[in-house]
């Protein structure tokens, strides 16, 4: 069985974003795939956390990947700080990334831009994320379009790697979902939709509770129009709500262009809010449920077991290659 890794980091609020471009691909492939769901923490802390606000959050996404279906038989669901080998191969990964290829990052660019006291953490975070994937084998990385730069240093460093020291690692592939891999903010529509973004209308938080989620998509930028038409170079709101609305109903764009045909952005938009809250609602439900469990604490042990032992044996080989420490079977 082909082999899948993908994480989510557990900062701020979980978008609409986060659950369209990386979870609904998790949920449809877990069936097809050996798949390793990673929370990783440690890629959080490049900026500053509230520690108890972090170990709540960690928490809160692990009963969110079950909240939204994924299953814990199947699937290996686990805390990256739990395996030390992610920090470990992530330091063999930092020394051979040149200083050059991390300052062409975009999402460096981005969240350093006019900041004080930006951590090197931040610069030198592709090379974890790079090792996250490399250690399980992995054979594909479903990830929203934000991640595809750092898919591709991936790939350019596994082979590196490989020329080096020998054929250690397999060579991941990206999977990007067939529609919403850039889901854009609803305020501002040529940005992408962010968890750290301040203005919280301009996020669907997936845990919203019903009555903000209607409000945060009445009040969601359009046009002077007053049509319900696909043109994202000149209709970016209506655009994105329209890429929403398919997802969530099944409906072709088309399909829902004819649905709302003479009709204004009113009725359009509460369609709208009734195919989300109709997936959302019960991801809600059970999420809150399994917060009070305690089986999501067996599963985060069993998984962090079971990545631990499969990481470790690549590390092994990683170390191998380059030559450090004493050889180890
Ligand atoms: P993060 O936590 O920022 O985002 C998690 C996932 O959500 C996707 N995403 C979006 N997709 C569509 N539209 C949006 N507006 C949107 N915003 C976010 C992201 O593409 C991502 O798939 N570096 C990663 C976490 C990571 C990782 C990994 C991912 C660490 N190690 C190994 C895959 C494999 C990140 O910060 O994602």
């Amino acid at each position: 069985m082909k082999r899948i890794f993908s994480g989510i980091q557990p900062t701020g609020s979980i978008t609409l974003g986060n659950y369209i471009g990386a979870m609904k691909q998790f949920v449809e492939l877990q069936h097809e795939y050996d798949c390793y769901f990673c929370i990783v923490d440690q890629h959080a802390i490049t900026v500053p956390q509230d520690r108890l606000e972090l170990r709540k959050n960690i928490r809160n996404l692990a009963a969110l990947y079950l909240a939204i279906g994924l299953d814990p038989e199947k699937n290996t669901i686990f805390i990256q700080s739990e395996v030390p080998a992610h920090a470990q191969a992530g330091w063999m990964m930092t020394c051979n990334v040149y200083i050059g290829e991390l300052e062409r990052m975009t999402q460096f660019k981005d969240k350093s831009a006019g900041k004080d006291g930006v951590s090197a953490g931040l610069l030198t975070y592709p090379p974890l994320m790079v090792a996250d994937i490399l250690l399980y084998n992995t054979d594909l990385v479903p990830v929203g379009e934000d991640q595809k730069q750092h898919i591709e240093l991936t790939r350019d460093l596994a082979e590196r790697f490989n020329r080096k020291y020998g054929e250690i690692f397999t060579i991941p592939e990206i999977s990007l979902p067939k529609a919403g891999a850039r889901i854009m903010s609803l305020q501002e529509p040529d940005r992408k939709m962010s968890k750290s973004d301040p203005n919280k209308k301009a996020t669907i938080a997936l845990l919203d509770d019903p009555k903000q989620i209607e409000k945060k998509i009445k009040s969601a930028v359009t046009d002077s129009e007053g049509i319900v038409k696909y043109d994202k170079e000149n209709k970016p709101g209506v655009s994105n709500l329209l890429s929403i609305y398919s997802i969530f109903s099944g409906k072709s764009i088309t399909e829902i262009e004819a649905m709302y045909e003479g009709k204004g952005y009113g009725d359009f938009k509460s369609g709208l809010v009734e195919v989300v809250l109709a997936e959302i609602q019960p991801i809600q439900d059970r999420y809150y449920s399994l917060l009070e469990s305690t089986e999501l604490d067996e599963i985060l042990d069993s998984g962090a077991e079971k990545a631990n032992m499969e990481a470790n044996k690549m590390l092994r080989k990683m170390s191998n290659g380059i030559g450090l420490g004493r050889k180890r079977k």
